[in-house]
């Protein structure tokens, strides 16, 4: 089966072609240095040059992949949540491909896209399993006992962690995005200062904004008392406290459902600290771990197909009626 998928919820546009689990295109155009001066999305504009890139991208992933519009026997289109103007793109174009085209049509869910980059692997990974979703819109632990029953067991209150690794690196003068550059900096620091750990007690939730506003406040005082910044052992502090709270929870829900099976996906999950952390985690819990390669972390279409596909396997096409939802759950 070939399946088409397409992304637009927020800052990347994106086309990918699956035949069955295999990746046939992939491809991912960034508006990255077009709000890079801003600090952060402008909605706007990420609509906008979603519709300059989004025709150029899928003929150019049909060509990649040697496949014509008549192969193709699913359309998938990510539906919420993101920004509406970009959604509406990626989402509509899907829509009115598959009713030109006369093909089924699937809208996906980002988050669940996310957890199903995984299902790319070979072997996949088989349910029950807990998946830890960390990516700049949403931070989250998931028990999916089988396909279709996806369970939130817990979520960020606040703030996600890419927000929070963001907003910490624009206070740096890191630029925009930060998780990666807040990465490059931590491998030169030393974790020596000590910040408060983004999780709740008692609960397997989270909490990102006291971790932001505890590096917002602590370099606010180094500034003020005249002293330099010391940006390497802060990143690589703020990049501890983060990869420690999200090991803990999901070590609890691990052990909460005994999980046999740990998948970590989102942008997030592209930080070498974070997979190494949490590679070892499962491998003292006996579980098998999963982890896409970084780029199947950050957004692309390929985890959109690949989380279509099972939903098209399991509960079959959408109506064309179907809309967007920018707040969207999993
Ligand atoms: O999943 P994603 O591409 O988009 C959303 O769905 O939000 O995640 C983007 C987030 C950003 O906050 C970015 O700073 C973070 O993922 N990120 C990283 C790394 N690469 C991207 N955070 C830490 N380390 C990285 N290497
Ligand atoms: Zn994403």
């Amino acid at each position: 089966m070939f399946v088409l998928g397409l992304e637009s919820s927020c800052d990347e546009t994106a086309v990918a072609i699956l035949h069955g689990r295999r990746i046939l295109a992939n491809l991912v155009s960034s508006q990255l240095a077009a709000h890079r001066p801003f600090g952060g999305v402008v909605p706007e504009l990420a609509a906008r040059m979603h519709l300059e890139a989004l025709r150029p991208l899928l003929h150019a992933a049909m060509a990649e992949a040697g496949v014509t519009l008549a192969q193709i026997d699913l359309i998938c289109a990510t539906r919420g949540p993101g920004l509406i103007g970009a959604l509406l793109v990626g989402f509509s174009a899907a829509k009115a491909i598959a009713w030109a085209a006369d093909k089924p049509f699937v809208g996906v869910n980002h988050i669940e896209a996310h957890i199903y980059a995984n299902f790319l692997a070979e072997p996949p990974p088989v349910p029950p399993l807990v998946c830890l979703t960390v990516s700049g819109g949403h931070t989250g632990l998931f028990y999916l006992p089988e396909h279709g029953r996806l369970q939130c067991m817990g979520a960020t209150r606040d703030d996600s962690a890419g927000e929070c690794l963001d907003k910490a690196a624009r206070i740096l003068g890191l630029g925009y995005p930060g998780g990666p550059a807040i990465e490059r900096l931590a491998v030169k620091g030393m974790p020596r200062l000590s910040l408060p750990r983004p999780t709740i007690e008692g609960s397997l939730d989270f909490s990102f904004s006291g971790l932001k506003t505890a590096v917002v406040n602590l370099s606010h005082r180094l500034i003020q008392q005249g002293e330099e910044l010391p940006r390497s052992d802060l990143a690589a502090s703020l990049q501890e406290s983060v990869v420690a709270g999200l090991a803990s929870q999901l070590r609890a829900a691990a052990t909460a459902c005994g999980a046999r099976t740990i998948l970590l996906s989102g942008g997030v999950a592209a930080n070498k600290a974070l997979r190494e952390r949490t590679a070892a985690l499962a491998a003292e819990l006996g579980a098998a771990f999963f982890v896409p390669p970084p780029e199947l972390c950050t957004d692309n279409a390929a985890m959109v197909a690949s989380a279509g596909s099972f939903h098209f396997a399991r509960a079959g096409p959408d109506g064309l009626d179907l809309g967007v939802d920018p707040d969207l759950t999993p």
